[in-house]
């Protein structure tokens, strides 16, 4: 079993689902992708059932030849500022593209929503994919992988200076003194690097928790640089036990490698769910959900990720070879994971790696019954592969919410989850000790 002896649970709040075809299936009403009632809705049941943090999924870029994807419109600092006024207790995580976003302003940003959120704030900072996001950036592509995890660096050394260029106790507030900030208190931090040249300080006074939570969420080798030197939490995704428990060694050896509490860097598993009180029932849904995505689309997605173009391919033909992950490919992380599962034998086909992705991006899913469900998360969090998961509905206006009726009870009898009390978000992850 992990170090921790209760699951971390982060619920994903995206309105349609994880399954590509989600949106199309009869259990969602799609009008409800940009209605920020029903996210906020989604907030506070997840708030209600005791889960430690929503988080907040990004992208910066829109294919306006994609016209059978949901896009999800509401950009996640307007929508934590709202969701942070309709909760009390849970912990809100959300996406910044350090490729894209300038440290001062982010910084600046998460200050106000520490303010705002009574010190529940966390940043998952993600490097991007796509030339489409460089392009709406001044860019004409995407950096190159080492490039960008260069400037992921340079972003958190960044923010983390502005975030500590004020004491904990730097307003004095005296009036009869006539002085609002104790001297000394605040200071600039002359940043000069290769990306970015910031003087400082911030213009905004500490948040509760000091600085927002630090999360990230890419698993390449400079993903894992990254994570193991400077993250509280670390989002994975593994289509395989044994690869997950190998991740997770990794990334604690690496954090006690630079210095660190092993303990004081949490891994988080995607797991994509679809739950159902009667498991055929489950399965017949993720039946149609693959009916309702067209065989082109299944084949557009998964070549999309690994950046060669499989759409010409037959469902019985062999998947040809993958080559080799460089500093060109986008998605390093899914790109070694189907390798694996192509090198093991248990992907040969173009249909088996369909089936095996199941209408996602790589990230694992479960269908089930509220008990089969619940032995999944129990089986992989015995088995030491992470400490904690990211929940990531197949169809959220169902499955979002039979989860957190139906299968965190069952792991809360078990004795695996606790409900959280609330406090800072460092306080609801063991992190404030
Ligand atoms: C749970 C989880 C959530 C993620 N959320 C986002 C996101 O909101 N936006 C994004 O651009 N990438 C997101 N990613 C993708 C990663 O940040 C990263 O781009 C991808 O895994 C490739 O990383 P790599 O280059 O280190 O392989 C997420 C990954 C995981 C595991």
């Amino acid at each position: 079993m992990s170090d921790h002896p209760r699951m971390l649970l982060t619920f994903n709040i995206d309105t349609i689902g994880h399954h590509h075809a989600a949106w199309r299936h009869p259990d969602t009403d799609p009008r409800r992708a940009n209605d920020f009632e029903y996210y906020a809705h989604l907030a506070v049941l997840a708030e209600d059932a005791g889960v430690h943090s929503v988080f907040i999924a990004d992208g910066v870029s829109h294919d306006p030849d994609n016209t059978h994807a949901p896009v999800l419109g509401l950009e996640p600092f307007t929508l934590f500022s709202a969701i942070a006024a309709r909760t009390s207790r849970v912990g809100v995580i959300l996406t910044v593209s350090s490729s894209f976003s300038h440290p001062y302003t982010v910084a600046r940003q998460f200050a106000s929503l520490e303010h705002i959120s009574r010190g529940r704030s966390g940043i998952n900072i993600v490097t991007s994919t796509g030339d489409a996001a460089a392009r709406n950036y001044g860019l004409d592509r995407l950096p190159d992988h080492g490039a960008r995890y260069r400037r992921a660096h340079e972003f958190a050394d960044v923010i983390t200076e502005l975030w500590d260029s004020w004491d904990d106790d730097a307003l004095e507030l005296d009036a009869g003194a006539n002085r609002f900030v104790r001297p000394g208190a605040v200071r600039r931090i002359d940043h000069v690097g290769e990306n970015f040249r910031v003087t400082g300080p911030l213009n905004s006074p500490r948040g509760p928790q000091g600085r927002p939570v630090i999360v990230q969420a890419g698993s390449s080798q400079d993903g894992r640089e990254f994570a193991s030197g400077r993250a509280d939490v670390v989002y994975t995704i593994s289509q395989s036990l044994d690869d997950a428990q190998d991740f997770y060694r990794d990334i604690k050896q690496r954090a006690a490698a630079a210095g660190r509490d092993p303990d004081r860097v949490k891994v988080l598993l995607g797991i994509r769910v679809l739950v159902e009180d009667s498991g055929t029932r489950a399965r017949e849904k993720a039946a149609e959900l693959q009916d309702l995505l067209p065989y082109e689309q299944k084949l557009a997605g998964i070549s999309r990720i690994l950046q060669t173009d499989l759409t010409r391919l037959a469902r019985e033909e062999p998947v040809p070879p993958l080559p080799e992950p460089t500093d060109r490919h986008q998605f390093q992380t899914q790109l070694v994971m189907i390798r694996k599962l192509i090198d093991r034998g248990e992907v040969k086909t173009i249909g088996d790696l369909i089936e095996r992705l199941d209408g996602g991006q790589g990230v694992s899913s479960i269908t089930g019954d509220p008990v089969e469900v619940a032995d999944h998360f129990e089986e992989w969090f015995r088995a030491g592969t992470a400490d904690g998961f990211i929940i990531l509905p197949q169809i959220t206006q169902t499955s979002g919410p039979n989860f957190l009726r139906s299968v965190l009870p069952e792991l809360r009898r078990r004795g695996l989850f606790e409900q959280s009390t609330g406090g800072t978000l460092k306080h609801q992850l063991g992190l404030d000790a």
